[in-house]
């Protein structure tokens, strides 16, 4: 089995009398309330899918990612991974050894163990993280919207947040390694999307499984910005794709907690990271990996690995070109195998698609599966909101 980022999968989570003694040692401790995205890192952090981090990032380590995409010991790294203290609770919290990690339901979810409190410049992070500071970015935003007082330092997590519906599809890091294990797969493809599987997901999907022993559908479901399809619907349609088109026996679909960053390529290594520490030994990268609007090049995602030798990675990279359905190919390629002019090819834009899914009207079934069509278009209908 691949070896963790780091060499150790982390474990955070606290149970039994360790965790009575912490719930009743919080009581003394000051609070903080956190957001959507802060309780997925969270969770992230202790079952180990963020391995080696064992909590929010110091100082050292922050500035050491934002400069050079590695932790200050070295490892690679290419996403700060952050806990923002409203500047009214900064003093009080940089006092405090210990603080409780509140949601927005105000449940005690997490200690931190405060390590640092420090100041940031969200420009210089914006800039270097995304490659841009306008808050037309949706990560960026996003960093723009809190303060830019951080609090570093190691965290215990006491409670998970409810999993709900798709609950069965919730696994750790441990456990998917231990599926893995289970089912003798050696090689196995991790695939990160925030997206339906398209007929192009698939293709490169099943390309990948021509070569390796099995397919990991990580399909992200922390959060996401309000345009792309809800992680619900997306479920639904996995399932059903899955059981139509694909060899049950080769794929293992199983969610990533995680919030979408739209960094591009800083975030395809993040997510190759997150899928070792799940046994993957493979990660496709394809165009515009966690791209948004034009903010990046097509492939600048892939010529990011190059940067970090094999050895520091551990997982290795499949890249794929952007592909398509060719009419004359009569089938999905790309211009590594097409030599047929662009009139014959099919493709839309994501945001096109989401706008013929939300009129309840199918992209043709070269670009998606009709029972996949079905399904979103049923689901995003009940999404809207109900007229009187
Ligand atoms: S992402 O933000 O999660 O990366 P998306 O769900 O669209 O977005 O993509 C999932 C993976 O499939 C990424 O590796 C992306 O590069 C790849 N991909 C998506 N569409 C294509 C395509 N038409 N050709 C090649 N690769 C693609």
């Amino acid at each position: 089995m691949i070896t963790p980022h780091g060499g150790t999968l982390i474990n955070r989570l606290v149970e039994g009398v360790e965790r009575d003694e912490w719930f009743a040692k919080a009581a003394s401790f000051p609070s903080l309330t956190i957001s959507e995205v802060t309780l997925s890192d969270l969770v992230c952090i202790a079952t180990g899918v963020f391995s080696p981090l064992t909590g929010f990032m110091n100082e050292a380590d922050y500035l050491s990612v934002r400069d050079n995409m590695r932790l200050a010991n070295g490892t690679v790294w290419s996403i700060p991974i952050t806990l923002p203290v409203p500047e009214g609770q900064a003093e009080e919290i940089s006092n405090a050894g210990y603080v409780g990690l509140r949601g927005a339901d105000q449940e005690l979810y997490a200690i931190l163990q405060v390590e640092s409190v420090y100041q940031v410049d969200h420009e210089v992070e914006a800039q270097k993280v995304f490659g841009t500071t306008e808050d037309k970015h949706p990560g960026v935003a996003r960093i723009y919207q809190h303060s830019n007082i951080y609090a570093g330092g190691q965290i215990w997590l006491l409670n998970r947040p409810a999993t709900g519906e798709f609950s069965q599809y919730h696994h750790d890091p441990i456990q998917t390694r231990e599926r893995f294990a289970q089912k003798g797969w050696k090689r196995v493809v991790g695939f990160q999307t925030r997206n339906p599987v398209h007929r192009a997901h698939e293709y490169i999907q099943k390309c990948a499984l021509e070569i390796v022993d099995g397919l990991f559908l990580n399909p992200l479901v922390g959060a996401t910005k309000s345009d792309d399809i809800p992680a619900d619907v997306r479920m639904r349609s996995y399932e059903v794709i899955l059981k139509d088109y694909y060899p049950e026996d080769r794929v293992f679909l199983s969610v990533f907690p995680a919030a979408m960053r739209y960094a591009g390529p800083r975030e395809a290594i993040f997510h190759a990271m997150c899928r070792k520490n799940y046994g993957c030994t493979h990660f496709i990268v394809g165009r515009d990996h966690a791209g948004v609007g034009d903010y990046y090049g097509t492939y600048d995602a892939q010529k990011i690995f190059t940067h970090f030798t094999s050895e520091e990675l551990g997982i290795t990279p499949l890249f794929f070109e952007n592909t398509f359905y060719c009419k004359r190919c009569d089938g999905m390629a790309s211009l590594k195998t097409c030599p047929h002019d662009k009139e014959h090819h099919i493709t839309l834009s994501g945001t096109k698609v989401r706008q013929m899914l939300s009129n309840g009207e199918a992209p043709p079934a070269q670009f998606s599966r009709p029972e996949l069509v079905k399904v979103l278009i049923e689901g995003l209908r009940e999404k809207e909101p109900v007229t009187p």
